[in-house]
């Protein structure tokens, strides 16, 4: 849930490299952040609270050096609390992304033993058990690699050692990513923070222990105190695809960015598609699992996958799925779906299903995550980076690959293909269409937003929903249209904005009927689809796009909650309280 940095090479001003790999990365934690360089023999340590986007730093040379940025779950979000963390000799600086499980024994220990805790983190037990070792005359790796042994949790940690000129990386969970490149070596927990850097790449794999000093780099095997050269490979992405660009930020780029993704995905993915479809058909039972957005986009999929396949497959939110877990078997099929493959409610619960023997397929959008190494099967959505806390090209591709695959189930992929096309031009059209900002400054000030709609219709509105809240902080919630008289109806009055998909399919009159509902009790009604009504206040037409009609109506929800947001003034890509990665339970 962090942003992790380290730089080792030639001496350059390595605290301002850091704090802009670090500005890269704090789309994943944005509470605080710190760096840690060598300076003559010891450390240099600057930590600040709040955004980094606009932070300046104090000039240091160094060769070497390490840096965080926050996404706290153990102690408040403060200066102290920032990362980098020292020992009590201050030789040693940790940076940490994860929970430690056990930090409160092991800190009751050490703290028997003098330590002096400046932190309420649970990160800081790593800095004093390291120092522990060392003193007893272990050397630093077996100092770093002993003390990792006995966390308990799901870790990734930098540590930094200046007297030997020295930082060693070592995970369990979340990702690291070593690059090599003209200037030295670099880590960093997204590839994104140092494409710029390098041309050549090395995912570290779990319970690895890298070791960088000066221009050296090398795994260790502890035991056997044995090198081992690491294995780089070009990377996958390029500078190309990382920056703004024309756009003000990421979210509207990554908005507008969906007609080229979709496009892509219709065109290239016949045989990817095919061989997930043979999967189903072969398999005991279908189960889409996913976080947020990525659970949605697997909701959706039900549907999908009645109404064209005429199958069913079940969709279980990620963290809850390890409780559902028994009915597993090793003929089951688990398609997991994460934009980032390191959502950890995911990674868990593909951990369980691994352990029964189960068939697993990755639908995600980066290459080398942790989703994607651990699958038996991988499909990558190549939307780019999305680097805006909100999922948008995400979803809609998601959408578009399980649209595909339940279209190849029934014997109908080139007539969807057809259709996804017609989608991209009617995205585009959406993205121009000035009433969306309109309305966005007419329901700017309201508290609460409903959103309606039934079949397909109903995970689009909790996606909706879901995209209003994140990025506006206005209430929104999504309904099955035919909820509404069981209770939420209570909550309309006066000029409650409500947002009706109504697409002209076997759900139209009924929709229609629930707009009547909530219109005769006051609402400003949102009617979205292909056929207007009287009945609306406001109508936003999308020309019918059958079953895929999900990814234009999502694209009007995602550019409200953007319009929202920007009416706020409020920074659409990093919201609060929120991060990219989830890699803490
Ligand atoms: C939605 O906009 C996101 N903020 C969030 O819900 C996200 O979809 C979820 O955390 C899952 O992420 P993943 O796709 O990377 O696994
Ligand atoms: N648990 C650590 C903390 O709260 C690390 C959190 C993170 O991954 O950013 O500081």
């Amino acid at each position: 849930m962090c942003g992790i940095f380290a730089y080792s090479g030639e001496p350059t001003n390595a605290s301002q490299l850091i704090l802009k790999g670090l500005k890269n990365l704090e789309y994943r934690g944005y509470d605080s952040w710190g760096i840690a360089v060598k300076k003559g023999n010891s450390i240099y340590l600057e930590k600040h609270v709040g955004k980094i986007s606009n932070a300046q730093i104090k000039k240091v040379v160094s060769k070497v050096g390490i840096g965080h940025t926050r996404w706290a779950t153990h102690g408040g979000i403060t200066i102290k609390n920032a990362h980098p963390h020292l020992d009590c000799t201050q030789k040693i600086a940790v940076v940490h992304n994860g929970i430690v499980e056990n930090f409160e024994e092991i800190k009751k220990r050490l703290i028997k033993q003098k330590h002096r805790f400046v932190s309420e983190t649970d990160t800081e037990v790593i800095a004093h058990m390291i120092e522990d070792k060392i003193r007893s005359g272990k050397s630093i790796e077996n100092a770093t690699y002993l003390t990792f042994k006995e966390l308990r949790g799901l870790n990734a940690i930098i540590v930094f050692y200046p007297e030997k000129n020295t930082f060693l990386a070592i995970k369990n969970s979340s990702p690291l990513i070593i690059g090599k490149g003209k200037r030295g070596f670099f880590i960093a927990s997204d590839i994104t923070a140092i494409i710029e850097h390098v041309n050549q790449v090395y995912y570290l794999k779990d319970n690895e222990l890298v070791v960088i000093k000066d221009k050296d780099a090398y795994l260790l095997e502890v035991k056997k105190h044995k090198k081992i050269k690491i294995k780089f490979t070009k990377p996958q992405i390029s500078v190309d695809d990382v920056g703004l660009g024309k756009y003000p930020n990421y979210m509207i780029k990554e908005i507008n960015e969906q007609p080229k993704v979709i496009f892509n995905i219709a065109k290239n993915y016949k045989q990817n598609i095919k061989k997930i479809a043979n999967k189903i058909r072969k398999s005991y039972g279908t189960y889409f699992i996913g976080c947020g957005t990525a659970y949605f986009a697997g909701l959706s999929g039900t549907y999908l996958f009645s109404k064209i396949a005429k199958r069913h497959v079940n969709s279980a939110v990620g963290s809850e799925f390890v409780y559902l877990i028994d009915f597993i078997k090793k003929e089951s099929l688990v398609l997991a779906l994460s934009q980032s493959g390191e959502t950890i409610d995911i990674i868990s619960s593909i951990k369980k299903v691994k352990e029964k023997g189960a068939y697993v397929t990755a639908i995600t959008n980066v290459a080398g995550s942790t989703l994607y190494r651990m699958a038996d099967d991988k499909l990558l959505l190549n939307a780019g980076p999305e680097k805006c806390v909100l999922a948008t090209k995400s979803f809609t591709a998601k959408i578009a690959v399980l649209y595909l695959i339940a279209h190849t189930l029934n014997g109908s992929y080139d007539k969807a293909v057809e259709n996804l096309i017609k989608v991209t031009k009617e995205i585009k059209k959406i993205i121009k269409n000035k009433k969306i900002k309109k309305i966005a400054q007419k329901i700017v000030n309201k508290r609460h937003i409903y959103i309606l709609g039934r079949g397909v219709s109903y995970p689009t509105a909790l996606e909706s929903a879901l995209k209003i809240k994140e990025v506006s902080y206005i209430h929104a919630e999504g309904f099955p249209a035919g909820e509404l008289k069981h209770g939420v109806i209570a909550l309309i009055n006066k000029g409650t904005p409500v947002i009706v998909y109504n697409p002209t399919d076997e759900t139209y009159d009924d929709t229609l009927s629930s707009a009547h509902e909530v219109k005769s009790r006051g609402a400003y009604v949102i009617g979205i689809g292909s056929k207007p009504n009287k009945i609306y206040d406001e109508f936003i037409h999308v020309d019918d796009c059958k079953n895929a009609n999900i990814i234009p109506n999502v694209v009007i929800a995602q550019l409200l909650g953007y319009y929202l947001a920007i009416e706020k003034g409020l920074d659409p890509d990093k919201p609060r309280n929120l991060a990219k990665s989830v890699t803490v339970k």
